[in-house]
């Protein structure tokens, strides 16, 4: 059964426009399919890139609302949708336990870092600031903790010679594109 699938985003969304090619045409086609892709940030650039690929957009304004308040309005949100996965993609906020429970083990994330060693934002920076010559991006499953949910798979980076924080980037968003695809057809096929 192919899976319904909602992305979640914050910004640019250049994760949210691999996984969407790999629906169409790579590695995910017919495994599932990107029914909604949804920001908390009106202006998120990701948005404007899933409608050029004809996806339905919507957002929900974080800004300003309780934690609570905002989670709850987005399970409402989604209800119609009846999704089999949220996959966040750059979404910059930590979801509540009402959210979390609603979709118990259905939560996807990538995070830019070994989860054992750098959680939360600015892992990049982090890898910078620290001189690291190779890092690591996780997916994982999303629990109530910040980046401490099961993980599916790990994945190097190699910064050796990496001397600015945009080339760090770079090089992690390359893997980041390809890998987060890899892992979710893991799961995918193996609950179908
Ligand atoms: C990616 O590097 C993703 O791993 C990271 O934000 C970036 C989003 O880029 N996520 C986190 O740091 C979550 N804690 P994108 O919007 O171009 O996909």
């Amino acid at each position: 059964m192919i899976k319904k699938i909602a992305i979640l985003i914050s910004g640019h969304g250049s994760n949210m426009e691999a996984i969407v090619k790999n629906c169409k045409n790579g590695n995910l086609k017919n495994l599932c399919e990107v029914v909604l892709v949804l920001s908390n940030k009106k202006k998120a650039e990701g948005l404007k890139i899933a409608k050029s690929y004809g996806i339905e957009t919507s957002y929900i304004i974080s800004k300003g609302k309780k934690r609570k308040e905002f989670d709850i309005e987005l399970i409402n949100y989604l209800k119609k949708y009846d999704l089999d996965y949220i996959i966040l993609a750059g979404f910059m906020r930590i979801l509540s336990s009402e959210f979390i429970n609603e979709y118990k083990n259905k939560i996807i994330n990538i995070h830019p870092a070994d989860t054992n060693k750098f959680q939360g934002l600015g892992a990049y920076e982090w890898a910078f600031e620290n001189k690291l010559i190779e890092t690591k991006i996780t997916v994982h499953f999303v629990d109530t903790g910040v980046d401490t949910g099961e993980v599916i798979g790990k994945c190097k980076v190699d910064l050796t010679d990496a001397k600015t924080l945009s080339e760090i980037k770079k090089r992690g968003l390359k893997v980041e594109h390809k890998f987060y695809s890899e892992m979710l057809k893991k799961i995918f096929e193996k609950n179908s």
